[in-house]
């Protein structure tokens, strides 16, 4: 890992030194449960190598602090590799998290679904993905260390430990394969067919390579999609940015309380 003392310093030195258990990755239209942490909001454009532009919709912070008896890194937006060319974009950030004490990873995005029974508004927990882009975020890393098996990579505990936070609110949590496509074009209905065909259930354009850097640092990871469409051709409604924003606070209220569950029974 490359070493980032200076930036972590800086970190601590707003935040306090105390190590934090997970971090969480806020997806379009979901930036706001960055407000649910009791704790130091920092710009990312106070922190050097940080995504800066970021896309609509996130909320460029890093806050760390208490949410629900655990300390948690929240990162209120995510830097795409549709952005930057860059797979590696969120490599600093996990870095950073894995530095700061970091062992697991929970990613958030807005997602297209491909299911007929999981619709707008609902969440989908990803229990495994295809990384349809071809890309990787490890490309050019030297060590051994890039070969990382991604059997299990959705952390198998996690996963069960999400899913009974859910059950225990009452909330509805479907489970299904994520689809990487690099964006930032959406999808056409011929891509979407065969991507369905080849066994995802949902699709989006993130999350995939933060997985992989996860994995590769040593955090466990977990990761969940509000699904705001149903992917393209599979229904009538026009796809769009503005479309995805204005959906995916339908189910960032419910993501907000399987996640507070989940935490206080950690
Ligand atoms: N495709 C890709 N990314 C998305 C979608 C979609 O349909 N909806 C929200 N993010």
């Amino acid at each position: 890992m490359s070493d980032h003392a200076a930036l972590v310093d800086l970190i601590k030195s707003r935040a306090g030194p105390e190590p934090v258990a997970l971090g969480l990755i806020l997806g379009s239209g979901l930036g706001h449960l960055a407000d649910a942490v009791d704790g130091v909001a920092i710009d990312y454009a106070d922190l050097p190598g940080f995504p800066h532009a970021g896309v609509s919709g996130h909320n460029p912070k890093l806050v760390i602090g208490q949410l629900e008896g655990t300390r948690v890194a929240v990162f209120g937006g995510r830097a795409h590799y549709y952005e930057s060319g860059r797979g590696d974009a969120m490599r600093l950030p996990l870095e950073v998290l894995k530095a700061l004490g970091g062992e697991a990873l929970i990613a958030t995005n807005a997602a297209g679904s491909m299911c007929a029974d999981i619709q707008p508004g609902d969440l989908m927990l990803l229990n495994d993905h295809i990384n349809f882009s071809g890309l990787n975020p490890l490309i050019g890393e030297p060590s051994d260390a890039r070969f990382v098996p991604m059997k299990d990579a959705y952390d198998p505990a996690m996963r069960a430990a999400l899913l009974d936070a859910a059950r225990a609110e009452g909330l509805a949590l479907a489970q299904g394969v994520y689809a990487w496509y690099s964006g930032p074009s959406f999808e056409t209905p011929a891509e979407i067919r065969a991507i369905r065909m080849l066994g995802a259930d949902a699709v989006g354009m993130s999350t995939v390579p933060e997985v992989i850097l996860a994995r590769f640092l040593g955090l466990k990871a977990a990761a969940i999609s509000t699904v705001t469409n149903m992917a393209a051709g599979l229904s009538d409604e026009a796809i769009s940015h503005e479309h995805t924003k204005a959906m995916a606070p339908l189910g960032a209220a419910k993501l907000e309380k399987i996640l507070r569950r989940y935490l206080r029974e950690l």
